[in-house]
Protein backbone atom coordinates (compact mmCIF):
# COMPACT_ATOMS: atom_id res chain seq x y z
CA UNK A 1 0.00 0.00 0.00
CA UNK A 2 1.06 3.38 -1.34
CA UNK A 3 0.52 7.07 -0.62
CA UNK A 4 -0.57 9.36 -3.35
CA UNK A 5 1.01 12.74 -2.99
CA UNK A 6 -1.60 14.27 -0.99
CA UNK A 7 -1.22 11.32 1.75
CA UNK A 8 -4.43 8.99 0.52
CA UNK A 9 -3.87 5.76 0.67
CA UNK A 10 -3.52 3.56 -2.45
CA UNK A 11 -3.40 0.03 -2.50
CA UNK A 12 -0.74 0.48 -5.68
CA UNK A 13 2.57 -1.42 -4.52
CA UNK A 14 4.79 -0.26 -7.33
CA UNK A 15 6.20 3.36 -6.83
CA UNK A 16 6.34 3.63 -10.53
CA UNK A 17 2.56 3.61 -10.64
CA UNK A 18 1.98 6.48 -8.07
CA UNK A 19 4.21 8.72 -10.30
CA UNK A 20 2.44 8.26 -13.46
CA UNK A 21 -0.71 8.42 -11.97
CA UNK A 22 0.93 11.82 -10.37
CA UNK A 23 1.77 12.65 -14.05
CA UNK A 24 -1.67 11.98 -15.22
CA UNK A 25 -3.24 14.00 -12.64
CA UNK A 26 -0.94 17.30 -12.87
CA UNK A 27 -1.66 16.73 -16.79
CA UNK A 28 -5.67 17.04 -16.35
CA UNK A 29 -5.20 19.96 -14.15
CA UNK A 30 -3.17 22.10 -16.36
CA UNK A 31 -4.75 20.59 -19.74
CA UNK A 32 -1.44 19.55 -20.68
CA UNK A 33 0.06 16.56 -22.21
CA UNK A 34 -1.94 13.02 -22.43
CA UNK A 35 -3.40 12.06 -19.17
CA UNK A 36 -4.62 8.57 -20.70
CA UNK A 37 -0.89 7.81 -21.51
CA UNK A 38 0.39 8.29 -18.41
CA UNK A 39 -2.38 6.50 -16.40
CA UNK A 40 -1.81 3.81 -19.04
CA UNK A 41 1.63 3.48 -17.64
CA UNK A 42 0.65 3.62 -14.26
CA UNK A 43 -1.68 0.47 -15.21
CA UNK A 44 1.64 -1.20 -16.70
CA UNK A 45 3.73 -0.43 -13.90
CA UNK A 46 1.37 -1.94 -11.12
CA UNK A 47 -1.72 -4.51 -13.47
CA UNK A 48 -3.09 -6.01 -9.87
CA UNK A 49 -3.87 -2.09 -9.28
CA UNK A 50 -7.48 -1.18 -9.92
CA UNK A 51 -6.65 2.17 -8.84
CA UNK A 52 -5.30 2.78 -12.12
CA UNK A 53 -7.91 1.52 -14.03
CA UNK A 54 -10.59 3.56 -11.89
CA UNK A 55 -8.53 6.79 -12.86
CA UNK A 56 -8.10 5.92 -16.48
CA UNK A 57 -12.33 5.67 -16.26
CA UNK A 58 -12.73 8.52 -14.25
CA UNK A 59 -10.36 10.62 -16.65
CA UNK A 60 -12.30 9.58 -20.09
CA UNK A 61 -15.64 10.66 -18.51
CA UNK A 62 -14.09 14.14 -18.64
CA UNK A 63 -14.17 14.08 -22.45
CA UNK A 64 -17.97 13.18 -22.30
CA UNK A 65 -18.31 11.07 -25.26
CA UNK A 66 -20.06 8.32 -25.66
CA UNK A 67 -17.16 6.29 -26.94
CA UNK A 68 -14.85 7.43 -24.14
CA UNK A 69 -17.70 6.16 -21.87
CA UNK A 70 -17.36 2.94 -23.83
CA UNK A 71 -13.66 2.58 -23.07
CA UNK A 72 -14.42 3.85 -19.86
CA UNK A 73 -16.70 0.89 -19.06
CA UNK A 74 -13.94 -0.99 -20.49
CA UNK A 75 -11.31 -0.01 -17.64
CA UNK A 76 -13.62 -0.75 -15.38
CA UNK A 77 -14.29 -3.96 -16.15
CA UNK A 78 -11.26 -4.38 -15.92
CA UNK A 79 -10.67 -3.50 -12.56
CA UNK A 80 -13.30 -5.46 -10.98
CA UNK A 81 -11.58 -8.42 -10.45
CA UNK A 82 -8.97 -6.70 -8.31
CA UNK A 83 -11.41 -4.49 -6.49
CA UNK A 84 -10.77 -7.19 -3.76
CA UNK A 85 -7.40 -6.08 -2.74
CA UNK A 86 -8.31 -2.20 -3.49
CA UNK A 87 -8.96 0.24 -0.87
CA UNK A 88 -12.45 1.23 0.68
CA UNK A 89 -12.04 4.56 -1.42
CA UNK A 90 -10.86 3.06 -4.00
CA UNK A 91 -13.99 0.91 -4.24
CA UNK A 92 -16.24 3.75 -3.83
CA UNK A 93 -14.30 5.63 -6.62
CA UNK A 94 -14.71 2.51 -9.13
CA UNK A 95 -18.89 2.20 -7.83
CA UNK A 96 -19.33 6.24 -9.00
CA UNK A 97 -17.25 5.58 -12.41
CA UNK A 98 -19.63 2.74 -12.99
CA UNK A 99 -22.43 4.88 -13.15
CA UNK A 100 -20.88 7.67 -14.64
CA UNK A 101 -19.94 5.42 -17.49
CA UNK A 102 -23.62 3.98 -17.78
CA UNK A 103 -25.37 7.06 -17.97
CA UNK A 104 -26.47 7.98 -14.15
CA UNK A 105 -24.46 11.39 -14.08
CA UNK A 106 -26.45 12.14 -10.82
CA UNK A 107 -25.60 9.20 -9.38
CA UNK A 108 -22.07 8.93 -10.02
CA UNK A 109 -21.64 12.35 -9.07
CA UNK A 110 -23.23 11.78 -5.90
CA UNK A 111 -20.67 8.76 -5.77
CA UNK A 112 -17.88 11.12 -6.05
CA UNK A 113 -19.10 13.67 -3.60
CA UNK A 114 -19.19 10.77 -0.79
CA UNK A 115 -15.45 10.03 -1.42
CA UNK A 116 -15.02 13.59 -1.19
CA UNK A 117 -16.52 13.77 2.09
CA UNK A 118 -14.29 11.25 3.31
CA UNK A 119 -11.44 12.12 1.63
CA UNK A 120 -11.19 16.08 0.43
CA UNK A 121 -8.31 15.62 -0.80
CA UNK A 122 -9.05 13.11 -3.51
CA UNK A 123 -7.82 15.58 -6.51
CA UNK A 124 -8.74 13.45 -9.21
CA UNK A 125 -12.67 13.07 -7.47
CA UNK A 126 -13.10 16.50 -7.32
CA UNK A 127 -11.82 17.33 -10.72
CA UNK A 128 -14.43 14.86 -12.54
CA UNK A 129 -17.03 16.19 -10.25
CA UNK A 130 -16.19 19.74 -11.13
CA UNK A 131 -16.96 18.42 -14.50
CA UNK A 132 -19.95 16.49 -14.27
CA UNK A 133 -21.20 19.86 -12.56
CA UNK A 134 -20.40 22.06 -15.78
CA UNK A 135 -21.70 19.22 -18.10
CA UNK A 136 -25.07 18.96 -15.80
CA UNK A 137 -25.32 23.09 -15.28
CA UNK A 138 -25.20 22.54 -11.88
CA UNK A 139 -23.79 25.78 -10.83
CA UNK A 140 -24.25 25.77 -7.53
CA UNK A 141 -22.29 22.17 -6.99
CA UNK A 142 -19.45 23.84 -8.77
CA UNK A 143 -18.95 26.50 -6.41
CA UNK A 144 -20.14 24.52 -3.02
CA UNK A 145 -18.49 21.21 -3.90
CA UNK A 146 -14.76 22.90 -4.30
CA UNK A 147 -15.77 24.95 -1.08
CA UNK A 148 -16.75 21.65 0.65
CA UNK A 149 -13.01 20.24 0.38
CA UNK A 150 -11.10 24.03 0.52
CA UNK A 151 -10.73 23.93 4.47
CA UNK A 152 -8.23 20.54 3.63
CA UNK A 153 -6.20 22.37 1.34
CA UNK A 154 -3.74 24.82 1.52
CA UNK A 155 -0.47 25.55 -0.20
CA UNK A 156 1.58 22.58 1.30
CA UNK A 157 -0.71 20.10 -0.51
CA UNK A 158 0.42 19.92 -4.11
CA UNK A 159 -2.21 20.91 -6.47
CA UNK A 160 -3.90 23.62 -4.42
CA UNK A 161 -4.06 26.21 -7.07
CA UNK A 162 -6.48 24.27 -9.31
CA UNK A 163 -8.29 23.77 -6.46
CA UNK A 164 -8.39 27.40 -6.64
CA UNK A 165 -8.82 27.96 -10.19
CA UNK A 166 -12.07 25.44 -9.91
CA UNK A 167 -13.36 27.39 -6.93
CA UNK A 168 -13.32 30.55 -8.96
CA UNK A 169 -15.20 29.05 -11.38
CA UNK A 170 -17.69 28.17 -9.11
CA UNK A 171 -18.15 31.35 -7.25
CA UNK A 172 -18.71 33.27 -11.60
CA UNK A 173 -20.99 30.51 -12.14
CA UNK A 174 -22.78 31.57 -9.04
CA UNK A 175 -22.41 35.11 -10.27
CA UNK A 176 -20.36 35.90 -7.30
CA UNK A 177 -18.15 37.91 -9.71
CA UNK A 178 -15.46 39.81 -7.51
CA UNK A 179 -14.70 36.94 -5.29
CA UNK A 180 -14.23 34.81 -8.29
CA UNK A 181 -12.16 37.21 -9.61
CA UNK A 182 -10.26 37.60 -6.05
CA UNK A 183 -10.08 33.48 -6.04
CA UNK A 184 -8.74 33.38 -10.17
CA UNK A 185 -6.37 36.16 -9.15
CA UNK A 186 -5.35 33.95 -6.09
CA UNK A 187 -5.08 30.54 -8.08
CA UNK A 188 -2.49 32.37 -10.81
CA UNK A 189 0.05 33.99 -8.33
CA UNK A 190 0.46 30.10 -7.30
CA UNK A 191 0.84 28.45 -10.84
CA UNK A 192 0.66 30.73 -13.41
CA UNK A 193 -0.34 28.06 -15.68
CA UNK A 194 -3.49 27.28 -14.70
CA UNK A 195 -5.60 27.29 -17.50
CA UNK A 196 -8.85 27.13 -15.61
CA UNK A 197 -7.94 30.11 -13.47
CA UNK A 198 -7.07 32.57 -16.68
CA UNK A 199 -10.45 31.26 -18.02
CA UNK A 200 -12.93 31.63 -14.89
CA UNK A 201 -11.12 35.70 -14.16
CA UNK A 202 -12.40 35.51 -18.57
CA UNK A 203 -15.64 34.91 -17.98
CA UNK A 204 -15.91 37.19 -14.97
CA UNK A 205 -14.82 39.82 -17.50
CA UNK A 206 -17.11 38.81 -19.81
CA UNK A 207 -20.40 38.38 -17.57
CA UNK A 208 -19.02 42.10 -16.28
CA UNK A 209 -19.09 43.59 -19.85
CA UNK A 210 -15.46 44.48 -19.22
CA UNK A 211 -14.70 44.07 -23.13
CA UNK A 212 -11.14 45.70 -23.24
CA UNK A 213 -10.42 44.45 -20.44
CA UNK A 214 -10.71 40.87 -21.02
CA UNK A 215 -8.98 41.13 -24.43
CA UNK A 216 -5.89 42.18 -22.30
CA UNK A 217 -6.18 39.57 -19.73
CA UNK A 218 -6.08 37.00 -21.77
CA UNK A 219 -3.73 38.42 -24.77
CA UNK A 220 -1.68 38.77 -21.27
CA UNK A 221 -1.65 35.21 -20.95
CA UNK A 222 -1.76 34.15 -24.24
CA UNK A 223 1.63 32.11 -23.42
CA UNK A 224 0.31 29.69 -20.53
CA UNK A 225 -3.16 29.27 -21.83
CA UNK A 226 -1.90 28.87 -25.72
CA UNK A 227 1.28 26.88 -25.00
CA UNK A 228 1.79 23.61 -27.12
CA UNK A 229 -0.06 21.06 -26.20
CA UNK A 230 -2.61 22.53 -23.96
CA UNK A 231 -5.46 20.60 -24.66
CA UNK A 232 -8.12 23.58 -23.79
CA UNK A 233 -6.64 26.33 -25.17
CA UNK A 234 -9.07 26.58 -27.90
CA UNK A 235 -11.92 27.45 -25.32
CA UNK A 236 -9.69 30.53 -23.98
CA UNK A 237 -9.20 31.74 -27.55
CA UNK A 238 -13.40 31.29 -28.19
CA UNK A 239 -14.04 33.58 -24.90
CA UNK A 240 -10.75 36.01 -26.87
CA UNK A 241 -12.96 35.49 -29.93
CA UNK A 242 -16.45 36.34 -27.78
CA UNK A 243 -14.57 40.08 -26.79
CA UNK A 244 -14.01 40.53 -30.54
CA UNK A 245 -17.20 40.17 -31.20
CA UNK A 246 -18.43 42.12 -28.73
CA UNK A 247 -16.60 45.07 -29.86
CA UNK A 248 -18.11 44.07 -33.53
CA UNK A 249 -14.19 43.27 -34.89
CA UNK A 250 -15.11 40.03 -37.29
CA UNK A 251 -11.62 39.87 -38.93
CA UNK A 252 -10.47 39.53 -34.83
CA UNK A 253 -13.17 36.66 -34.67
CA UNK A 254 -12.57 34.71 -37.95
CA UNK A 255 -8.75 35.09 -37.21
CA UNK A 256 -9.66 33.25 -33.81
CA UNK A 257 -11.59 30.97 -35.47
CA UNK A 258 -9.64 29.84 -38.34
CA UNK A 259 -6.40 29.14 -35.84
CA UNK A 260 -8.43 27.78 -32.85
CA UNK A 261 -11.88 26.68 -33.71
CA UNK A 262 -11.62 25.56 -37.60
CA UNK A 263 -9.78 22.11 -36.83
CA UNK A 264 -12.47 20.99 -34.11
CA UNK A 265 -13.65 18.20 -35.87
CA UNK A 266 -12.57 15.34 -33.83
CA UNK A 267 -13.91 16.73 -30.08
CA UNK A 268 -17.79 17.15 -29.56
CA UNK A 269 -16.21 19.48 -26.50
CA UNK A 270 -14.42 22.06 -29.31
CA UNK A 271 -17.09 21.42 -31.63
CA UNK A 272 -19.74 23.11 -29.78
CA UNK A 273 -17.86 26.31 -29.05
CA UNK A 274 -16.75 26.07 -33.02
CA UNK A 275 -20.60 25.53 -34.02
CA UNK A 276 -21.44 28.74 -31.31
CA UNK A 277 -19.48 30.85 -32.24
CA UNK A 278 -19.98 30.63 -36.45
CA UNK A 279 -23.79 30.54 -34.54
CA UNK A 280 -22.83 33.93 -33.19
CA UNK A 281 -21.38 35.20 -36.45
CA UNK A 282 -24.71 33.94 -38.53
CA UNK A 283 -26.99 36.40 -36.19
CA UNK A 284 -24.34 39.24 -36.70
CA UNK A 285 -24.94 39.17 -40.22
CA UNK A 286 -21.56 37.94 -40.98
CA UNK A 287 -20.86 35.81 -43.96
CA UNK A 288 -18.58 32.70 -42.68
CA UNK A 289 -18.36 30.94 -45.79
CA UNK A 290 -17.63 27.76 -46.41
CA UNK A 291 -16.81 27.39 -42.74
CA UNK A 292 -20.13 26.15 -41.56
CA UNK A 293 -20.26 23.34 -44.21
CA UNK A 294 -17.43 21.93 -42.79
CA UNK A 295 -18.69 21.90 -38.81
CA UNK A 296 -21.68 20.39 -40.34
CA UNK A 297 -19.94 17.94 -41.73
CA UNK A 298 -18.07 17.20 -38.78
CA UNK A 299 -21.28 17.03 -37.00
CA UNK A 300 -22.87 14.80 -39.13
CA UNK A 301 -19.70 12.41 -39.32
CA UNK A 302 -20.75 11.78 -35.93
CA UNK A 303 -24.40 11.60 -35.62
CA UNK A 304 -25.07 8.20 -35.74
CA UNK A 305 -22.28 6.98 -32.98
CA UNK A 306 -22.33 10.38 -30.56
CA UNK A 307 -26.09 11.73 -31.67
CA UNK A 308 -28.06 11.36 -28.37
CA UNK A 309 -25.49 11.03 -26.06
CA UNK A 310 -25.58 14.61 -24.60
CA UNK A 311 -28.42 17.29 -25.13
CA UNK A 312 -25.65 20.24 -24.80
CA UNK A 313 -23.94 18.37 -27.92
CA UNK A 314 -27.53 17.58 -30.06
CA UNK A 315 -28.16 21.10 -29.63
CA UNK A 316 -25.32 22.40 -31.60
CA UNK A 317 -25.44 19.52 -33.98
CA UNK A 318 -28.92 21.30 -34.17
CA UNK A 319 -27.42 25.14 -34.84
CA UNK A 320 -24.37 23.68 -37.40
CA UNK A 321 -26.78 21.31 -39.73
CA UNK A 322 -29.44 24.31 -39.58
CA UNK A 323 -27.08 26.78 -40.44
CA UNK A 324 -26.04 24.65 -43.11
CA UNK A 325 -29.55 24.30 -44.75
CA UNK A 326 -28.21 20.36 -43.89
CA UNK A 327 -32.43 19.25 -43.76
CA UNK A 328 -31.97 15.24 -44.10
CA UNK A 329 -29.12 15.32 -41.52
CA UNK A 330 -31.39 17.45 -38.92
CA UNK A 331 -34.57 14.58 -39.28
CA UNK A 332 -31.64 11.85 -38.85
CA UNK A 333 -30.54 13.91 -35.29
CA UNK A 334 -34.13 14.84 -34.69
CA UNK A 335 -34.87 11.50 -34.96
CA UNK A 336 -32.25 10.22 -32.32
CA UNK A 337 -32.57 13.37 -29.92
CA UNK A 338 -36.34 12.34 -29.44
CA UNK A 339 -35.31 8.59 -28.96
CA UNK A 340 -32.45 10.11 -26.25
CA UNK A 341 -35.59 11.75 -24.93
CA UNK A 342 -37.41 9.04 -23.88
CA UNK A 343 -34.91 7.14 -21.70
CA UNK A 344 -35.62 7.56 -17.78
CA UNK A 345 -32.16 8.57 -17.78
CA UNK A 346 -30.24 11.87 -16.96
CA UNK A 347 -29.76 12.94 -20.47
CA UNK A 348 -33.28 11.65 -21.32
CA UNK A 349 -34.50 14.55 -18.99
CA UNK A 350 -32.31 17.20 -20.79
CA UNK A 351 -33.35 16.58 -23.50
CA UNK A 352 -36.79 16.71 -23.15
CA UNK A 353 -36.52 19.79 -20.49
CA UNK A 354 -34.27 21.72 -22.64
CA UNK A 355 -32.56 20.17 -25.76
CA UNK A 356 -35.67 19.16 -27.68
CA UNK A 357 -37.29 22.20 -27.42
CA UNK A 358 -34.12 24.43 -27.91
CA UNK A 359 -33.39 22.23 -31.78
CA UNK A 360 -36.99 22.48 -32.52
CA UNK A 361 -36.24 26.73 -32.04
CA UNK A 362 -33.49 26.91 -34.55
CA UNK A 363 -34.98 24.66 -36.89
CA UNK A 364 -37.75 26.86 -36.78
CA UNK A 365 -35.47 29.97 -37.30
CA UNK A 366 -33.52 28.65 -40.05
CA UNK A 367 -36.81 27.90 -41.70
CA UNK A 368 -38.25 30.97 -42.03
CA UNK A 369 -40.28 30.65 -38.68
CA UNK A 370 -39.31 33.15 -36.42
CA UNK A 371 -42.10 33.40 -34.15
CA UNK A 372 -42.51 29.82 -32.94
CA UNK A 373 -38.70 29.83 -32.55
CA UNK A 374 -39.34 32.80 -30.01
CA UNK A 375 -42.23 31.26 -28.24
CA UNK A 376 -39.99 27.76 -28.04
CA UNK A 377 -37.04 29.37 -26.83
CA UNK A 378 -38.92 32.00 -24.18
CA UNK A 379 -40.52 28.69 -23.07
CA UNK A 380 -37.13 26.75 -21.77
CA UNK A 381 -34.37 29.44 -21.32
CA UNK A 382 -34.93 30.58 -17.94
CA UNK A 383 -34.19 26.42 -16.58
CA UNK A 384 -31.81 25.61 -19.79
CA UNK A 385 -29.29 25.83 -17.24
CA UNK A 386 -30.51 21.97 -16.96
CA UNK A 387 -28.91 21.06 -20.56
CA UNK A 388 -25.15 21.86 -18.95
CA UNK A 389 -22.71 24.61 -19.85
CA UNK A 390 -22.21 27.92 -18.78
CA UNK A 391 -23.76 31.29 -18.47
CA UNK A 392 -21.34 32.59 -21.72
CA UNK A 393 -22.18 29.47 -23.52
CA UNK A 394 -26.13 29.35 -22.82
CA UNK A 395 -25.82 33.38 -23.65
CA UNK A 396 -26.71 31.95 -27.24
CA UNK A 397 -30.26 30.98 -25.99
CA UNK A 398 -30.75 34.81 -25.34
CA UNK A 399 -29.07 36.26 -28.40
CA UNK A 400 -31.34 33.87 -30.68
CA UNK A 401 -34.45 34.93 -28.80
CA UNK A 402 -33.91 38.25 -29.75
CA UNK A 403 -32.61 37.50 -33.37
CA UNK A 404 -36.22 35.43 -33.31
CA UNK A 405 -38.01 38.17 -31.81
CA UNK A 406 -36.95 40.89 -33.79
CA UNK A 407 -37.42 38.87 -37.50
CA UNK A 408 -40.90 38.05 -36.42
CA UNK A 409 -41.80 41.75 -35.88
CA UNK A 410 -41.77 41.64 -32.37
CA UNK A 411 -39.67 43.97 -31.41
CA UNK A 412 -40.72 44.87 -27.85
CA UNK A 413 -39.95 40.93 -27.15
CA UNK A 414 -36.48 41.76 -28.08
CA UNK A 415 -35.84 44.81 -26.15
CA UNK A 416 -37.14 43.22 -23.22
CA UNK A 417 -34.88 40.51 -23.17
CA UNK A 418 -32.35 42.82 -24.39
CA UNK A 419 -32.82 45.11 -21.54
CA UNK A 420 -32.20 41.80 -19.25
CA UNK A 421 -28.90 41.13 -20.59
CA UNK A 422 -27.94 44.98 -20.61
CA UNK A 423 -29.07 44.65 -17.13
CA UNK A 424 -25.99 42.34 -16.58
CA UNK A 425 -23.58 43.46 -18.55
CA UNK A 426 -24.12 47.47 -18.17
CA UNK A 427 -22.78 49.18 -21.28
CA UNK A 428 -22.03 45.88 -23.60
CA UNK A 429 -21.36 47.06 -26.82
CA UNK A 430 -23.17 43.98 -28.62
CA UNK A 431 -26.31 44.43 -26.52
CA UNK A 432 -26.33 48.64 -26.92
CA UNK A 433 -26.16 47.26 -31.06
CA UNK A 434 -28.98 44.09 -30.69
CA UNK A 435 -31.03 47.18 -28.78
CA UNK A 436 -30.92 50.05 -31.48
CA UNK A 437 -31.36 47.30 -34.25
CA UNK A 438 -34.58 46.32 -32.15
CA UNK A 439 -36.00 49.55 -32.11
CA UNK A 440 -35.61 49.59 -35.52
CA UNK A 441 -37.58 46.62 -36.35
CA UNK A 442 -41.52 47.49 -37.58
CA UNK A 443 -43.70 45.14 -35.52
CA UNK A 444 -45.38 42.51 -37.68
CA UNK A 445 -48.51 44.78 -36.52
CA UNK A 446 -47.28 47.88 -38.33
CA UNK A 447 -46.59 45.66 -41.40
CA UNK A 448 -50.02 44.30 -41.64
CA UNK A 449 -51.23 47.75 -41.50
CA UNK A 450 -49.01 48.55 -43.82
CA UNK A 451 -50.81 47.71 -46.74
CA UNK A 452 -54.35 48.94 -45.94
CA UNK A 453 -52.72 52.66 -45.23
CA UNK A 454 -50.99 52.65 -48.81
CA UNK A 455 -54.55 51.66 -50.51
CA UNK A 456 -56.29 54.57 -48.88
CA UNK A 457 -53.65 56.99 -49.74
CA UNK A 458 -53.60 55.66 -53.41
FE1 LIG B 1 -15.91 29.19 -20.61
Amino acid sequence: MLEDARGLLTAATDPHAIEAYERALADLQTFRGDPLAHVDAAIAADPGWAGGYVAKALILMTLFERRFARDARGALTAAKALLVGATARERDLWAAADLLAKGDWHGGTDGLERVLAEHPRDALALQVAHFMDFFRGDSLNLRNRVARVLPHWSEAVPGYPYVLGMHAFGLEECNQYPEAETMGRRALELADDDSWAIHAVAHVMEMQGRIDEGIAWLEERRPAWAAPGNGFAYHNAWHLALFHLDRADHAAVLALYDEWLAGAGAMALSRVDATALLWRLMLEGVDVGARIGAMADAWEADLDAEGGFYAFNDFHAALALSQAGRTKSLERLMAIANRAGSAQDANGEMERRVGLGACKAVIALCGGRPREAAELLAGIRDGASRFGGSHAQRDLLTLTLVEAATRSGQPALAVHYIAERLSQRPGNRWGLRLMGRARQAVPETARRAAPARSLALS
